[in-house]
């Protein structure tokens, strides 16, 4: 998903910049060939939901039009810009917040669903316990995560950030249980045999037996 993010660092990048730099290598204009499967298999049905760090808001647009009430957050400015005017352009309803995340859902209650692609395959890097501190926060029993993470199955050169089965398993499942966790490929503008990614849908559990 990307050349410019660096696999050995360990904070965050300067988002902004990699998008005022022109099209980022994870954006392709279109929503991820897995969110549109998910959809379709009806494994998520449209809810209130939370996608993190959107980015230029291709997802956000498909998730409005198929009945979602969706809150998307981004904390890159020139992201957000075209994420909005992607919106308009879709007559796709979306609520856009610009700003970080963490902040976002220290007052942000809970969702039934929350979303992201290529959020949480970077930001486990630097912040893993605010993450899942975030996740506990933003959902309760019963909520679906959907994320779309990069996978250290992939050979090739370059591509988005890379995580293992066993390291998802080992973080994701201290909060939450597994719904699926199943490999598909991210599209890129750069590579057209796109990524291996994993496709991780999560449930937080209900309690009951
Ligand atoms: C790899 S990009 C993926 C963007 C988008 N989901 C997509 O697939 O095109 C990660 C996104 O998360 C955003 N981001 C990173 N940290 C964030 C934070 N703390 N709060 C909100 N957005 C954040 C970045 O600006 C970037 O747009």
């Amino acid at each position: 998903m990307s050349r410019s993010l660096d696999p050995t660092s360990q904070g965050p990048p300067d988002w902004d910049a990699l998008y005022r730099r022109g099209t980022p290598p994870w954006e392709t204009g279109r929503p991820a060939g897995e969110l549109v499967r998910v959809i379709d298999e009806g494994l998520v049905r449209p809810c209130r939901m939370l996608e993190m760090g959107c980015g230029s808001g291709a997802d956000a647009a498909f998730l409005a039009r198929r009945g979602f009430e969706i809150t998307a957050v981004e904390s890159a400015p020139i992201a957000l810009e075209r994420a909005r005017l992607h919106a308009e352009q879709e007559e796709a309803q979306v609520r856009f917040v610009l700003g970080d995340v963490f902040d976002f859902a220290k007052n942000a209650g809970s969702f039934d669903f929350i979303y992201d692609a290529g959020f949480y395959h970077c930001v486990r890097r630097w912040d893993l316990d605010r993450l899942l501190d975030l996740l506990w926060r933003v959902t309760r029993p019963g909520s679906l995560y959907l994320t779309l993470a990069g996978s250290t199955e992939e050979t090739g050169e370059g591509g988005p950030p890379r995580v293992s089965e066993q390291e998802i398993r080992g973080e994701l499942g201290r909060l939450l249980e597994f719904v699926h966790l199943r490999p598909f490929r991210f599209e890129s503008p750069e590579r057209p045999e796109g990524y291996l990614g994993w496709s991780c849908l999560l449930r937080r559990p209900t309690g009951k037996t």
